[in-house]
């Protein structure tokens, strides 16, 4: 069920910041698990493996929020080394895609209208305060974590617009030892980002992606590493990504969105701004592309004897998707749109594991 989101779209990215989370994560009330945590993430017990992926939580109150009301592996925002602008209002849609979300489909119209079944668009350009700021904020949401919780953090490399690969893999790996200095207990590299000098995502460059990877496993020794992945479309680059790239890295966490264009009611350009024509879709449309994620990634897990988790995202909304993702093979599960407009939904989803475990 959808109530008011903790993340308002009304409101600008900083209003959000400095003002939010709002609903109920404003709400004082602290979710306290019954019995031992009975899985294990990455080394580190949890209550359930799951949890909300990186971008909707903008900064430690929302992260500390989200420990509260029961997610498990919040993810902090993707941050950079330095401070970085965000795209101009609005950077969040609704979007209204019948059906699934195909790979090359029809410009879809955004709007206002947050309705079941939800999908959005977000277009944020991955904003970042400078380190100052997010390293004390980021050791003071760890610290918040109870007993089978766990915080991770995002970060992505920035490009210098020169393109000198170099500097923007060590910058991924400042960004890295940046983080690993805050005490945080995993950290994930987002590859599902723009690629220094191309027009193309990191993730499918995968001579880089492995360089990266390498070079920041370099830098944080034996601290638990995820990686960001978009959705493939070619297989054999997906086996060769996860034949490069596995073996470095503790996890694979994929989905990222899926691109469409974003028009008005009008027809024009929805999201004001250069570049911002086509726009990342997520939610309800796009579970089927992470669904399918999760099943190719742990058959070439399989196939090549690899041991990194897998973790699912992309229009987990209920209880059945976060079953879906696990039988699909993901070790755990995470959702960004339906945990903004369901803030409830890790209480729901454990009150239902509950309810089967006691027959
Ligand atoms: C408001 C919002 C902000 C996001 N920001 C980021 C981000 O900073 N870094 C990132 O790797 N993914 C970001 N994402 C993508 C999500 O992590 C996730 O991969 C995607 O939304 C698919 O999951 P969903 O269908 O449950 O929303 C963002 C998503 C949303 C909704």
């Amino acid at each position: 069920m959808l109530t008011e989101p903790f993340y308002d779209p009304a409101r600008s990215y900083l209003e959000n910041f400095e003002q939010g989370p709002f609903s109920f994560f404003a709400e004082r009330c602290v979710y306290h698990d019954r019995g031992e945590p009975r899985y294990k993430f990455l080394g580190h017990e949890v209550n359930l493996p799951l949890g909300i992926a990186a971008g909707p939580l903008l900064n430690g109150r929302f992260v500390k929020a989200a420990l509260d009301k029961g997610f498990d592996l919040p993810v902090y925002k993707t941050v950079r080394t330095r401070k970085y602008a965000s795209h101009e209002w609005p950077n969040v849609l609704a979007v209204h895609p019948k059906g699934d979300l195909g790979l090359d489909t029809m410009p879809l119209v955004g709007d206002e209208d947050y309705s079941e079944p939800l999908s959005i668009t977000n277009s944020f350009g991955v904003p970042s305060f400078d380190p100052e700021f997010w390293q004390p904020d980021i050791a003071d949401a760890v610290a918040h974590a109870k007993r089978g919780q766990v915080v991770a953090a995002s970060f992505q490399g920035t490009t210098s617009g020169h393109g000198d690969v170099q500097a923007y893999i060590e910058d991924f790996a400042l960004a890295a030892r940046l983080l690993k200095e805050t005490g945080v207990k995993i950290i994930e590299a987002n590859l599902s980002c723009p690629n220094e000098g191309t027009a193309n995502l990191l993730c499918f460059d995968v001579d880089r992606a492995r360089r990266v990877v390498e070079r920041i496993r370099d830098e944080i020794g034996s601290l638990g590493l995820m990686v960001k992945a978009a959705y493939f479309r070619d297989e054999e680059r997906l086996r060769t990504f996860v034949r490069e790239v596995g073996p470095v890295v503790d996890g694979i966490v994929a989905i990222n969105t899926l691109p469409a264009k974003i028009l008005d009611a009008n027809g024009g350009q929805a999201l004001p701004g250069e570049g911002r024509l086509s726009s990342g879709v997520c939610g309800r449309s796009i579970r089927w592309a992470g669904l399918e994620m999760s099943g190719r990634l742990a058959r070439l897990r399989e196939e090549m004897g690899l041991n990194f988790s897998i973790i699912g995202v992309g229009g987990l909304s209920d209880a059945n998707d976060y079953h879906a993702y696990r039988k699909a093979g993901a070790d755990a599960a995470m959702m960004a749109t339906a945990a903004m407009w369901n803030p409830r939904l890790a209480q729901e989803i454990k009150a239902q594991e509950t309810k089967e475990a006691m027959g």
